[in-house]
């Protein structure tokens, strides 16, 4: 009896210890993911790390912030060769002349620019932003497609402009809150100036849209 009672144990013990090994093979199976992971938490907590110790990111993340804003600089002074032809392309007087005056307004924004590149101590250089240049080719497009002086052509003009904005939303926001983790206050306020800008430019957008279909209802 006291041998079987043995025995049992024994094998209890060894059905323990295969499910054990089963438990661990099944934990160590997806272990290039835990590494993964274990990687981004280290990424993380330096960062974090950095912050509290008041330490900038490294050169790395400072050449791609510095790569970003010359893909930004490229479709601002893209946008001002665009410009023309939308302002000439619209219909509605008040949307012709929101083109011009944002004209000016890229011209300021690419200056302001600039003085980011030397706050940041790096000439203002271009790179090319195939996102700006599909916004831009879209615009071409709703010139080509529409009839001069149809609602229709206004009204793609006015969905153009504000995809744009939206961009350039996007852009500079993200742009100003790498600044803030950089510690560059200075570049962080000028990008945020040109944010304050864009975001104006749809606002405008927006209502000359509800007044381009308002008016174009009342005539029907
Ligand atoms: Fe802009
Ligand atoms: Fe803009």
């Amino acid at each position: 009896m006291e041998t079987k009672a043995k025995k049992d144990s024994a094998s209890q013990k060894e059905s323990a210890k295969a499910k054990a090994e089963t438990k661990t093979k099944d934990v160590a199976e997806p272990k290039a993911d835990t590494e993964t992971a274990k990687e981004t938490k280290n990424v993380k907590a330096e960062t974090q790390d950095a912050k509290v110790k008041g330490k900038k990111p490294g050169k790395e993340f400072r050449e791609f912030f510095v790569d970003e804003l010359k893909d930004i600089l490229w479709a601002e002074k893209a946008l001002l060769k665009a410009l023309p032809k939308m302002q000439k392309a619209a219909t509605g007087k008040e949307l012709a002349a929101s083109f011009e005056s944002h004209l000016t307004e890229t011209e300021g924004q690419i200056s302001t620019l600039e003085q980011v590149f030397e706050l940041m101590d790096e000439k203002p250089k271009t790179k090319k932003c195939d996102a700006m240049e599909g916004l831009i080719s879209e615009t071409e497009s709703i010139i080509s497609d529409t009839e001069k002086g149809s609602a229709i052509r206004d009204a793609g003009l006015i969905l153009a402009a504000q995809k744009v904005e939206h961009y350039e939303i996007a852009t500079y926001g993200t742009l100003a809150a790498l600044a803030d983790a950089m510690q560059e206050p200075k570049v962080a306020k000028l990008l945020r100036s040109i944010l304050r800008d864009e975001k104006n430019s749809d606002k405008k957008l927006t209502s000359l849209a509800l007044e381009s279909v308002n008016e174009d209802a009342s005539e029907e």
